[in-house]
């Protein structure tokens, strides 16, 4: 039987979703947002591109959760986007109800369904799910750690001069400003990054990476990035849909690991057919387990001040 994926949200990042789903042939679409029309008119344009694509997946675009019933996945990508000058963190009561109605509905009809969240602020939106849908904590995972390691390698390529491919690198922590790309554990096919490029260069680049969303945003002026967030998202769901056990930066729940209590913060997963199946603990030097404390109290203070609200659901 054919896997069903439920993408909340008909704005970019949703959409590109489902046109990246449908392309892979990864499973049926159904992409549901509240405003009228829009989600069934890109739904049925994605689903006029398969036979071109030579896909054979249904996709269709709703304003009703009842037709998300039974989701194998559903990747919430509803709600405010960044504005230039806005941190993501200014989005967090907006986004707080959005995730909590959508997810509350998600959650009803999809009761066994991997959640994958994409909507900033990041970490304490998984927060918000986790909270609402009352799902184990293996099945709540955020997008973060691909995409903003994806930057990273992005940026690793382009000063060696060689493929994105042969880049494997590492970022933990929140995806805020304080994020921890860990240079110690970036490497080019094993050569450590630090052989191949001078310090200036590599503080540059991680520097780049932490404001790698925000240079998005002051460029495309209303919103931001879409096309990489995406990837990184449908990238989760394609390792968890067929049990690939990709071991992959994301938002998991913690619950001592990395001495960080009841927060979501991007660690390194093992994705499969049980969602979250190990989290790896990596030896930190002190400066980089300070660094990774930094980045878990931004998203404590979020989560914090949600916490009355998050108390009572
Ligand atoms: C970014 C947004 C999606 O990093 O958080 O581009």
């Amino acid at each position: 039987m054919r896997k069903k994926i439920t993408v909340i949200g008909a704005g970019h990042v949703g959409a590109s979703c489902a046109v990246r789903i449908a392309d892979k042939e990864l499973a049926d679409v159904v992409l549901v947002d509240i405003v009228e029309g829009v989600p069934q008119g890109k739904g049925l344009d994605i689903l006029e591109a398969c036979p071109v694509e030579g896909s054979d997946v249904s996709v269709v675009g709703t304003n009703s959760y009842e037709e998300t019933k039974d989701s194998d996945i559903v990747i919430m990508t509803a709600g405010f986007p960044r504005k230039p000058g806005m941190s993501r963190d200014d989005l967090l009561w907006k986004n707080y109800e959005i995730v909590k109605s959508c997810v509350e509905q998600a959650a009803k009809y999809s009761p066994n369904a991997f959640l994958i969240l994409v909507t900033n602020p990041l970490d304490a939106m998984c927060h918000v799910a986790l909270k609402v849908s009352k799902f184990p904590k293996n099945r709540v995972i955020g997008m973060a750690g691909i995409l903003d390691t994806a930057r990273f390698r992005t940026f690793l390529a382009q000063a060696l001069d060689v493929s994105v491919e042969s880049i494997v690198a590492f970022v933990l922590g929140g995806h805020g400003d304080s994020m921890v790309p860990l240079v110690r554990y970036t490497s080019v096919a094993g050569i450590p990054v630090a052989d191949l490029l001078d310090q200036e260069t590599i503080d540059k680049i991680v520097e780049r990476t932490r404001f790698g969303g925000g240079e998005i945003v002051k460029y495309l002026k209303t919103g931001s990035a879409y096309y990489a967030p995406s990837s990184a998202a449908v990238e989760m769901a394609e390792s968890i849909l067929k049990d690939k056990k990709k071991v992959l930066p994301c938002a998991a729940y913690l619950q001592g690991e990395y001495g960080i209590q009841d927060l979501f913060v991007g660690v390194p997963v093992k994705l499969g057919a049980n969602g979250i199946e190990k989290i790896y603990e990596l030896k930190l030097s002190d400066e980089e387990k300070a660094a990774l404390q930094k980045s878990a109290s931004a998203v404590k203070e979020l989560v914090d001040v949600m916490r009355p609200k998050l108390d009572e659901l």
